[in-house]
């Protein structure tokens, strides 16, 4: 498989980065997801903007966002995959430099990674069946916003849910579910979305606004305000949102079913919606 480092496509095997990058030293970076259907990048456009804003956020030098989509492409053609299920990894870190909290001297170049490979999607009946969910203390920083690869506090809560065999692990912070270790979280009452507000808590996902603007288009009523964890028990239905976690209905959370137990009918539509916009 080749791979774009820093402006050359190399094979995976021999693409190298300094001990002294400082996503490794600080995991002082940022990076985006994009799915790939049949061999076409889907919402792409929408992940480089937000890559442009963690950049911005950060005050990394943008090294070229705009040029990302063509990479891409190349990368999809050179490996083989016009064809079935990939995705599109980006990472762009603030580059290497002896270690130093402070920024590195001025011109240090960022370190950027594309890599494009096949992607697994999860089994049928997930989507069908619905999945677990367990909800966990959310030990995040207070800039969730930003899709920085910083994701310890994310992989602790994932593997917190695999362990409790569940397929997601929700953070709460002050009593509020705001999102999963890896997905958006939307909830179902008397027929409207509810989701939780983009702002620094949360990490506006690509696939939640696609899911409002779908909503819209349905005529399903869109809400964005705070779900009190008492209240994602009494949800009629609840289904994650993500670039590699798609349309997943929830029908347990902490071991207790949620409404009948079973997807809903509104996540249904959505899901539907959702696949026909691919
Ligand atoms: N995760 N919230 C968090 C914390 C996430 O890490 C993600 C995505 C989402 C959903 O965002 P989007 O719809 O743009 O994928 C929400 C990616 C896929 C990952 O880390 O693999």
């Amino acid at each position: 498989m080749l791979v774009y480092l820093n402006g050359e496509f190399v094979p995976h095997a021999q693409a190298r980065v300094p001990v002294d990058d400082r996503g490794f030293l600080f995991a002082d970076g940022v990076y985006e997801v994009v799915r790939v259907y049949e061999g076409r990048p889907f919402l792409m456009d929408a992940h480089l903007q937000r890559l442009r804003q963690g950049l911005a956020a950060l005050r990394i030098d943008d090294p070229g966002a705009d040029g990302f989509a063509d990479v891409a492409e190349r990368l999809l053609d050179q490996n083989g995959l016009r064809s079935g299920d990939a995705t599109v990894y980006i990472q762009v870190t603030r580059g290497a430099a002896p270690r130093a909290h402070a920024f590195p001297p001025a011109g240090t170049p960022p370190t950027v990674y594309v890599a494009a490979k096949p992607f697994e999607p999860h089994p049928p009946a997930y989507y069908r069946d619905g999945v677990a969910a367990v909800t966990v203390p959310d030990t995040r920083w207070s800039r969730c916003d930003i899709k920085s690869v910083s994701l310890l506090a994310n992989v602790l809560a994932n593997q917190a849910a695999k362990e409790a065999g569940a397929f997601e692990a929700l953070f709460v912070r002050d009593g509020i579910v705001l999102e999963g270790s890896h997905s958006n979280l939307f909830a179902v009452y008397d027929g409207a979305l509810v989701t939780y507000p983009a702002c620094n808590y949360i990490l506006a996902g690509i696939t939640r606004r696609q899911v409002i603007d779908l909503a819209e288009q349905l005529g399903i009523p869109v809400v964005e305000a705070p779900v009190p964890l008492d209240r994602v028990f009494a949800a009629a239905e609840l289904f994650l949102s993500g670039t590699t976690t798609e349309i997943l209905p929830v029908t347990r959370v902490d071991g207790r079913d949620i409404g009948d137990g079973r997807p809903g009918p509104i996540t249904q539509r959505v899901q539907r919606a959702f696949r026909e916009s691919i």
